[in-house]
């Protein structure tokens, strides 16, 4: 099968008592049982829940794995995945990413004795001269939040003893529409699926997709143990989200494909961060590992003062501020001050991040209103 139909029908079949074409949501805590552990495959709902079930099995199919698990947030995923090592162990991670799972590693892991190197990852040697015994773990995001840097994955994947060192990459930009990593040697796939798979900002949820049987049997363990599961309405808002994908995908790509050229041509905008620029540093490896860009780019102004970012921020009416990415709805946001104040000062300026940097996530509405709101507000 090919994308479309596989995210419209994976995992899917007539609900079992019913026949109802769509899951269920089953809002239950506990299975009864026959006898003591005779039951139906469903003991406890943090453990198994049938709607959760039929999404991880669709979430796995969309990046090409064998397994999908599901959480109650991106965070709690990357928690999980965390919670493979053990005092001592060594994490390479990219210097620049989403501002939490910077807070997760350095104010919550660190204190249990976990080390981590941040780098830029663009230059694959970075990584290579950081790993030693102790490195379980290489954490990318590929194209990175906000800067849109590109980590060759297939590159970072070669520089690992096999079995030895992890490999997990955070899909959450480009969406398993436009990018697969397990297809280029990852072990590990993560997304917030918050973002563009739930595709329309009503519902919080991170999941993992992988293939390795043992890795699964790791990963669930903790799953259930440290309980950090959705409930099954998001589950079934997140499967109804990963219907429509593929058409929210095409038309994000569109739209910021329109709005990346028309803020290049501005005369108040200064840099524009784009991987879908031919002269964009990581271009070569965006268009091998990528099949579209989606709706992710920011920017900065040409009179590059806080004022002036300010002024821009508050004055758009069809893009709302707010935290958050990958809705139909387009979006403002000052990363320095709201996805990315957890990151100090001095490491996110060091990472490139700027004061003054504005992110955008473009939705899916009319391009012409889109451009014309940016138009008015940048002036
Ligand atoms: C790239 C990326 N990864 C992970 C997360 C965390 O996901 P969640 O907010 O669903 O916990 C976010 C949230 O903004 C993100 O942008």
């Amino acid at each position: 099968m090919k994308i479309a139909t596989k995210l419209i029908h994976a995992g899917m079949e007539p609900d079992p008592s019913t026949g109802a074409i769509m899951t269920p949501i089953y809002q239950t805590s506990t299975y009864v049982q026959a006898a003591p552990g005779k039951n139906k495959g469903y003991e406890y709902a943090r453990s198994q829940n049938p709607t959760r079930k039929v999404l991880e099995e669709a979430l796995a199919v969309s990046e090409n794995a064998r397994f999908g698990l599901c959480f109650s947030s991106g965070v709690a995923a990357t928690d999980a995945v965390m919670k493979l090592l053990s005092p001592g162990d060594e994490v390479i991670c990219a210097a620049d990413m989403y501002g939490g799972t910077y807070r997760l590693f350095s104010k919550v892991f660190e204190k249990y004795g976990i080390k981590f190197h941040y780098t830029d990852m663009q230059q694959a040697g970075n990584v290579s001269a950081l790993i030693n015994q102790q490195t379980k773990l290489i954490w990318t995001e590929t194209p990175t939040n906000p800067l849109m840097n590109v980590v060759d994955i297939a590159a970072i994947s070669k520089l690992r003893k096999p079995g030895k060192i992890l490999l997990c990459v955070d899909n959450t930009f480009a969406s398993p529409y436009f990018q697969n990593p397990l297809d280029l040697g990852a072990d590990i796939v993560m997304h917030s699926a918050t973002k563009y798979i739930g595709g329309h900002s009503d519902v919080i949820h991170g999941c993992l997709m992988l293939n390795d049987a043992d890795l699964r049997e790791k990963l669930y363990f903790i799953q259930k143990s440290c309980g950090a599961v959705p409930g099954p309405q998001d589950c079934f808002l997140i499967l109804r989200g990963l219907k429509t994908l593929h058409v929210r995908m095409d038309r994000h790509n569109e739209n910021g494909t329109a709005i990346a050229h028309f803020l290049k041509q501005h005369p108040g905008v200064g840099k524009v961060y784009w991987c879908g620029f031919e002269d964009h540093q990581g271009y070569a490896i965006a268009i091998k590992q990528m099949r579209g860009f989606g709706g992710m780019m920011s920017f900065t102004l040409k009179n590059d003062s806080m004022d002036e970012a300010l002024r821009v921020l508050t004055s758009t009416k069809v893009f709302a501020l707010a935290e958050s990415l990958g809705g139909v709805e387009s979006l403002i946001n000052h990363p320095a001050s709201m996805t990315h104040a957890s990151i100090p000062r001095e490491e996110r300026i060091k990472n490139g991040l700027g004061d003054s940097l504005i992110r955008l996530s473009v939705g899916i509405e009319d391009i012409e209103d889109l451009t014309a709101d940016l138009q008015q507000a940048i002036g």
